[in-house]
This record gives structure tokens, C-alpha cells and sequence, in this order.
């Protein structure tokens, strides 16, 4: 049903960019490089929906009455939530930065925040989880980015009368719009304040108040106030990368542009047919079929799938940020940590052709994605297929040499004006990826 109301509200959108009223600081401008440069990160859903185990999106699909949904503050004790844990288990995948879900739809919050009394310290549980993996991203040198719902399915003062979704929680009180916005800049100047470094918000939920029909340009039914959050954010912290996962063109103050569960371009998850921007920018995906944790999917993607796909990003120029639903009590399921283990060492082996590389070189290819770093080009054959050779379009830069990334044997080519050919007959071809360098 999710996706049919994200193909209906996005029907007929059109990507108009508003002009450009904002320029970042130079700060923001670094930060965007590094963003770049770090390519691979981990996103987490958490919060008071994981005690049902049936994603972050419960809420909504049992219509569960905003009261009988807040009993959850007296279930929810992640007495094994260990901040260095899960650190540490991102860093082992190789990922550079955390995106950590601060406040989802149903409006918890993961920190403790004085806008709101349905929040983790009113928990059992009673501390604050955004302080805790804020210490120990920054103390292992992890980047922190903050995922921040726009929508909420509890409050009422969000205009929850023209939005699309969380119809049935009950709520009958009029909506109070400036309200909602007020709340939402001081629980923003919170997490901007209180807890060091933040590297991006990540806004998610506009797309809960988008009408139109076919053909003609979709509209928002609220102002989201988005120059003066923006504003807000940047004014706080000018590093600070802000993006918003609304699925159209980045409007004026956003700093990467987000994907979900798409490459840019592909267009291929029905949740938006954005064109792609030139910012940075970021896709994320899920390692089973579910964001927040869900205890019936077994859906789980393969390690190889996952490389593939991660590759596939960079070859996109895209960062690519996965997805854990840690449980209920803090602890992350076997399945994942295995997962992401290796990754991770896949990551060890190989990482240098992809970590601060930059991809959208050449359009990808059937063979696979090329990713550039200074001199060298890495060609990742992801489907070799029995191939004796692979050709790669539009080289027109001299190459000097081809050799394995394992090993550094030589590999035939040939160089033509049109592009280069790889000749594979000796090459040993690695069933997830054989990576070529070419100086
Ligand atoms: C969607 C969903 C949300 C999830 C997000 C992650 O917008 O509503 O549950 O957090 O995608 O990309």
C-alpha cells in the first residue's frame, strides 16, 4: 500500500529547481567532498516501533490509535544497546558515517528532547541513545548524520488532516501548522546543539503532503518552511549537510541529494523519477526487506548482491547507505552482523578502489561500473559471463598499463579511438567482482 501512495502522489511530478538563493560556505563545501570521498555508510532504524518487530511503518499499517501505541514507552529497555557495538560493527563493514534515525514518523524520539514527553528517557530504558552513539561516533572518529521525520503520526498539531498517511491513529484535535514548524526548528536546534558535530540531516516524509494529478505538476498542500530550516541548520552548524529524501530535485539549501532504493537515474523503485542533481549523492537500501527491524523477514540480500550493488552506486557517482533495524532490545540479528562482516572484508582487500573514488565516467556498462581515482581508473566486472573481452567506452585519456588489483598482473588491452578493449582469456575472474586497474 506504501508504494501504491508513493506512485500515486508521484505521478505527474516535475522537477522545477526554484533559483538558487543559497551559497554554501566553504566548510559545506568540504564537507560535501568528504561525504564523497567516504562512499559508504549505515543507516539505522530504531526506536519504540522495533518492540513490535514489524517495521518502522506499524503505526500506520495497524491504525493504531495514537494512546494505545504510546503504551510502547513502558516496553521499550534496550537494556543491550551498546553505542561502541554498534560503531564498531559499522566500522568492521568498512562504512564511514552512521545515519541514525532520531525522530521516525511515528514521532518518538531517540534522545531526550524537552519538545516532547514521548521520547526514549521517559522510557525504562531512561537514557538517551543520540548522546550515547553521538560520544562514541565521535570518539571513533565515525560521521553522524540524523535522520528526522517531517511527518509525524502522533502529534497533532501536524497537519495530519491533508497528509496521506497515519489517517488512523485517532487523532481529532485541529491541526495547528505554525505550531508543528516552531517544534520542529527547536527539536532541530537540539540536535544541533547538544551533541557535538552533526555531518547532515536527513529529512524524510514530505512526500506525506503531496497532491496532483496525472500529467499535471505535483504541489505540496503545507509550506515545510524549508529556507528558514535550512537556514536554521547551516546558521547552527555550516558543515552540516542537509538533504531530504523527497524524492524531486534538490531545492535551494540541500546538500546531497538522496535516492531511496534506487540508483540515480534508474528510476526503478517507483518512489520517484527525480533526475539527478550534481550534488553528492546517496542511495540507501535495506538488507532484507524492511527498515525498522521485522521479526517474519527472511528476504535477505546476499553479500555479493550487496557488493553489487554498492559498486553500482559508486559507478553512479553515488554513496550507497545500508540499512540495519537493529532489535528491540539494542542487540543487531546474526544475520546482519555476518553480512556486514563480510563486507567488511571485502572492503579490506579491495577498498582502495572504491573509497574516494568518483564514478559517472562512462554510463554503466553490462560488464559492470568504472570508478576514478586521480590516474587511476578501476574497472569492477561485475558480470563477466565467459566474456574474452570487455569494452569500455570513451577512454580517451592515453593509458599506460592494465593490471589486476589482486596480484598486479598485466592484462591485454588495446586502445582505439572509440574506447578500450581488456582482453580476460588470462585473467581469473572473481565471481563477485574482478577489479582492473588502468594507470
Ligand atoms: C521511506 C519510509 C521510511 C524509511 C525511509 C528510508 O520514506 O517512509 O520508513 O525510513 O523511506 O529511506
Amino acid at each position: 500500500m506504501k508504494q501504491l501512495l508513493f506512485s500515486i502522489c508521484l505521478i505527474g511530478m516535475t522537477a522545477a529547481v526554484p533559483a538558487q538563493d543559497y551559497s554554501p560556505s566553504t566548510e559545506n563545501l568540504e564537507a560535501r567532498e568528504l561525504f564523497r570521498d567516504m562512499r559508504f555508510g549505515m543507516f539505522i532504524h530504531w526506536g519504540a516501533f522495533s518492540v513490535l518487530g514489524d517495521g518502522e511503518w506499524v503505526m500506520n499499517n495497524r491504525n493504531i490509535r495514537v494512546e494505545e501505541y504510546k503504551r510502547l514507552r513502558q516496553f521499550f529497555n534496550p537494556q543491550q544497546f551498546d553505542a561502541s557495538k554498534w560503531v564498531d560493527l559499522a566500522k568492521r563493514a568498512g562504512m564511514k558515517y552512521i545515519t541514525f534515525i532520531t525522530r521516525h514518523h511515528d514521532g518518538f524520539s531517540n534522545w531526550d528532547t524537552r519538545q516532547s514527553d514521548w521520547k526514549i528517557t521517559n522510557t525504562p530504558y531512561g537514557k538517551d541513545a543520540l548522546k550515547q552513539l553521538s560520544e562514541e561516533c565521535h570518539r571513533q572518529g565515525m560521521k553522524l548524520f540524523c535522520y528526522y521525520s517531517l511527518l509525524d503520526w502522533s502529534r497533532s498539531d501536524y497537519q495530519y488532516e491533508t497528509g496521506i498517511t497515519g489517517k488512523g491513529t485517532g487523532r481529532t484535535e485541529k491541526s495547528n501548522w505554525e505550531h508543528y514548524i516552531a517544534f520542529m526548528k527547536a527539536q532541530l536546534t537540539e540536535l544541533l546543539t547538544n551533541y557535538g558535530k552533526i555531518d547532515g540531516i536527513w529529512f524524510d516524509g514530505n512526500w506525506d503532503q503531496m497532491a496532483g494529478e496525472p500529467g499535471k505538476p505535483a504541489y505540496s498542500k503545507v509550506d515545510w518552511h524549508y529556507p528558514e530550516i535550512y537556514r536554521l541548520i547551516h546558521t547552527l552548524q555550516p558543515a552540516c549537510l542537509v538533504g531530504n529524501n523527497h524524492h524531486q530535485l534538490p531545492k535551494p539549501g540541500e546538500d546531497f541529494q538522496l535516492f531511496e532504493k534506487d540508483l540515480p537515474g534508474e528510476n526503478a523503485s517507483g518512489l520517484g523519477n527525480a533526475s539527478v542533481s550534481g550534488l553528492p549523492l546517496e542511495t540507501c537500501e535495506t538488507m532484507n526487506l524492511s527498515w525498522g527491524f521485522n521479526i517474519n523477514d527472511r528476504s535477505y540480500k546476499s553479500v555479493k548482491e550487496l557488493i553489487h550493488y554498492i559498486l553500482r552506486s559508486a559507478g553512479r557517482n553515488a554513496n550507497f547507505l545500508l540499512n540495519i533495524g537493529p532489535m528491540p532490545d539494542g542487540n543487531i540479528q546474526q544475520e546482519f552482523q555476518d553480512t556486514l562482516a563480510r563486507i567488511g572484508q571485502w572492503m579490506s582487500q579491495y577498498g582502495d578502489s572504491y573509497y574516494g573514488t568518483r564514478g559517472d565516467i562512462i554510463p554503466p556498462q553490462d560488464w559492470g561500473v568504472l570508478t576514478q581515482k586521480g590516474n587511476s581508473l578501476y574497472v569492477h566486472i561485475l558480470q563477466a559471463g565467459g566474456r574474452h573481452y570487455i569494452f569500455i567506452p570513451g577512454i580517451s585519456k592515453k593509458i599506460e598499463k592494465a593490471f589486476l588489483f589482486k596480484g598486479r598482473s598485466m592484462v591485454r588491452f588495446k586502445q582505439v579511438q572509440e574506447g578500450l578493449f581488456l582482453y580476460l582469456d588470462n585473467v581469473p575472474i572473481d565471481d563477485t567482482d574482478t577489479i582492473i586497474e588502468l594507470d
